[in-house]
């Protein structure tokens, strides 16, 4: 498809509400008509405050790049970051010292790809993007994703670092282990992003729990569970307690309750009723946290807990938007 100029600062640059029934009745599949095109103002989103990857997506989207290239390189920002110990490089390791990583991304055709307990490599996302693109799988784990890395180019990287070698040594004092509402205030960073031609792709990386068990897998290299798009619909991601998340099959929950006619906002808010209407949910002792974007680009984001908070750029500014939450007693 012809990459249509990006119009920047323009009346036709303001979002549009574009009706489903416009979308449908575009004769080549994929193809938006050009009404609907001159509407789209690309945008990206993602789960907590982090500004530096929304910032560097929309940098990407700003200079007509694809929407899997700016989840990929927005979330990367974050990988690269050792001060963020939720993901990649400085992300707190699992009960026995090791950081292992979990992320998948997925594009507009519905293709994807995951690695699961990926160690020594910092850029997850990208391995994952590999699996998607080089391999008839879409999901590796363990010794044979690294091994796979390896192979791909990927440099090996000791994960662990000072800050938190020292905090596990502290951790291990006790050895509690229990998951930890809103740690620090972010964890997962999931990304959703659209491009000009009104493509929707996504991101999702995590080193997990923190001091989890070996071999734990949580939410996040999980399509269906961390992630989920429907070029069609919209996107999904999760982030907070993955277990509560895969029980759900959160984000492919809330894209099929958009295409069932919610808006983003009210799909994330049944998605979290679902976790929190469980019988003996104990929902008051872990967080989870949806954002959602759907086609028309109208965003949503749903908590268990206060504190959630989506990003959003639009046009080259970062928004923070507090998210509401389920638990207000
Ligand atoms: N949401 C990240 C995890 O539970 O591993």
């Amino acid at each position: 498809m012809q990459r249509r100029k990006f119009i920047k600062n323009s009346a036709l640059g303001v979002t549009g509400i574009v009706s489903s029934s416009i979308l449908a009745s575009s004769e080549e599949k994929n193809i938006l008509p050009v009404s609907v095109i001159k509407s789209i103002k690309p945008m990206v989103v993602c789960t907590w405050h982090f500004q530096n990857a929304t910032s560097k997506a929309w940098e990407v989207l700003n200079n007509g790049g694809n929407a899997l290239d700016a989840v990929e390189q927005g979330v990367m920002v974050e990988e690269a970051d050792p001060t963020n110990e939720t993901v990649g490089l400085g992300g707190r390791p699992d009960r026995d010292g090791h950081v292992t990583l979990d992320a998948c991304i997925m594009n507009h055709e519905g293709k994807c790809g995951s690695v699961v307990a990926l160690q020594n490599i910092v850029h997850a996302i990208s391995v994952a993007r590999k699996v998607m693109e080089t391999t008839p799988h879409v999901m590796l784990a363990g010794l044979g994703a690294e091994q796979f890395a390896y192979e791909s180019g990927f440099k090996k990287t000791y994960l662990l670092t000072e800050s938190t070698k020292k905090q596990y040594d502290e951790w291990k004092k006790t050895s509690l282990y229990e998951p930890v509402i809103n740690i620090e205030n972010h964890d997962t960073i999931g990304m959703l992003a659209m491009d000009e031609n009104g493509d929707i792709a996504g991101a999702c990386t995590s080193s997990g729990l923190a001091y989890k068990m070996a071999g734990r897998v949580g939410d996040s290299p999980i399509i269906g569970s961390g992630l989920f798009i429907d070029n069609e619909i919209g996107g999904c991601v999760a982030t907070g307690l993955g277990e509560e998340v895969v029980k759900t099959v959160g984000s492919f929950l809330v894209v099929e309750l958009m295409r069932q006619g919610k808006t983003p906002q009210e799909a994330c808010e049944e998605a979290i009723n679902r976790i929190v209407n469980k019988p003996n949910s104990d929902y008051k002792n872990f967080q989870v946290g949806y954002i959602a974007l759907n086609k028309q680009g109208v965003t949503g984001a749903y908590a268990i807990h206060q504190y959630f908070s989506m990003t959003k750029n639009q046009d080259g500014t970062n928004e923070q938007i507090a998210s509401d939450y389920f638990n207000k007693i």
